[in-house]
């Protein structure tokens, strides 16, 4: 969801790098307690510098959730990460996205009105009850009230494969959107056959499958996904593996199933970071996600031969949206009193969505 942004004003874009961090450092210290900056690990340096908590997308809703004595909680990433804080936090709390513009290209790939037909035209072939829907986090409130209201679940990178074992306890199938990609490489890992999992084309009467295959599948994925993890490919993997034996590939679950496989680990960013921190000095790593987290394992692990598993740069546009000089804007105007930016999901909406997102967080 691609929101407006209003114009912050020449006064910021014309200062400095080194002016705006020093304002920023003031406006944090004057909010004090007030405030939390919560930033996804794709954020860029000059932003990232500023978290009071950084994290994936489970550690950050975690957070979220458990800081219930912070007014204002400025996040540092994307629109559905403002929003599932949003829904995790107090009536009494400002949940602030400091570039309106920051979406998700992925989470657009699944509206409600889309999910909801998709959801008739099941229900005209198969018994819909019998199928628990999950959502991805990326997607909009409306989606995990859609899933919540349905006994579904919320699912990050970092827990696909036991939401995924919950869903099929209850249910004959589960109906996974948006991401095709980590539906599938979740539910390869659980050990359901190929021929058991559907992708569901959105363009074709019934999503392209027969009635026997939709009766027989046991996932059925939604076509949806990361245009930045897209950019990896199975001749990245064999460029690496042909180059240097030695070098161990890891990536993110958003890739396709056949760089997923062809690594030697895959897991969140919270997951990334840990395995490549942990690794021995002279360790050598290809990564196969966004390049602000690349670079910065780069400099953080200097006894490291760490590698884009990439040639090309693979960043995030929308979550690069967030800079400095609309963190500073935001901090400016909380200082004077005026809340920008906030993002608020809709009571019947955040009451629906809660439950999924709990679901999420008691598996
Ligand atoms: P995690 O940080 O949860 O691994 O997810 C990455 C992501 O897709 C952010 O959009
Ligand atoms: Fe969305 Fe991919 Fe960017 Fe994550 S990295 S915010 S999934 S487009």
């Amino acid at each position: 969801m691609e929101l407006q942004q209003v114009d912050i004003g020449s006064e910021y874009h014309e200062l400095s790098e080194e002016v705006l961090s020093a304002r920023i450092t003031a406006r944090k210290e004057e909010l004090g307690e007030k405030l939390l900056i919560l930033c996804h690990h794709y954020q860029q340096e000059s932003v990232y510098r500023f978290a009071d908590m950084t994290g994936d997308s489970l550690k950050l809703a975690k957070h979220a959730a458990a800081c219930n004595d912070k007014p204002y909680i400025v996040f540092c990433g994307v629109h559905f990460m403002a929003e599932s804080a949003d829904i995790l936090t107090g009536d009494n709390q400002a949940v602030i996205l400091p570039d309106l513009r920051a979406g998700c290209p992925m989470a657009d790939m699944a509206s409600l009105d889309e999910v909801a037909w998709v959801w008739k035209e099941l229900a005209s072939v198969t018994a819909v009850d019998r199928i628990i829907p999950v959502t991805y986090v990326n997607s909009s409130a409306a989606i995990k009230a859609f899933v919540g209201e349905r006994h579904g679940s919320v699912c990050t990178s970092s827990n696909a494969e036991r939401v995924l074992t919950w869903a099929l306890e209850r249910g004959d199938k589960v109906f996974f959107f948006p991401d095709e990609h980590l539906g599938r490489n979740s539910a390869i890992a659980l050990g359901i056959r190929p021929e058991e999992i559907i992708l569901w084309n959105r363009d074709e009467h019934l999503g392209g499958n027969s009635e026997d295959a939709i009766n027989r599948a046991k996932v059925i994925l939604w076509n949806g996904y990361c245009t930045v993890h897209m950019q990896f490919n199975a001749a990245h993997v064999r460029m690496w593996r042909e180059k240097d034996p030695e070098v161990k590939i890891i990536v993110h679950p958003e890739c396709t199933h056949e760089v997923v496989s062809g690594a030697d680990h895959y897991g969140s960013t919270e997951n990334i970071i840990q395995a490549v921190s942990s690794s021995p000095t002279g360790a050598k790593w290809a990564i196969g996600t966004e390049i602000n987290l690349v670079n910065r394992l780069v400099r953080l692990n200097p006894d490291k031969e760490i590698h884009s598993l990439s040639p090309f740069q693979c960043l995030c546009s929308t979550m690069y949206r967030i800079k400095p000089k609309y963190l500073l804007w935001i901090l400016d105007n909380l200082v004077n009193g005026e809340v920008k930016n906030q993002i608020t999901v809709d009571p019947d909406t955040a009451k629906l969505a809660r439950i999924a997102l709990g679901r999420m967080l008691e598996i």
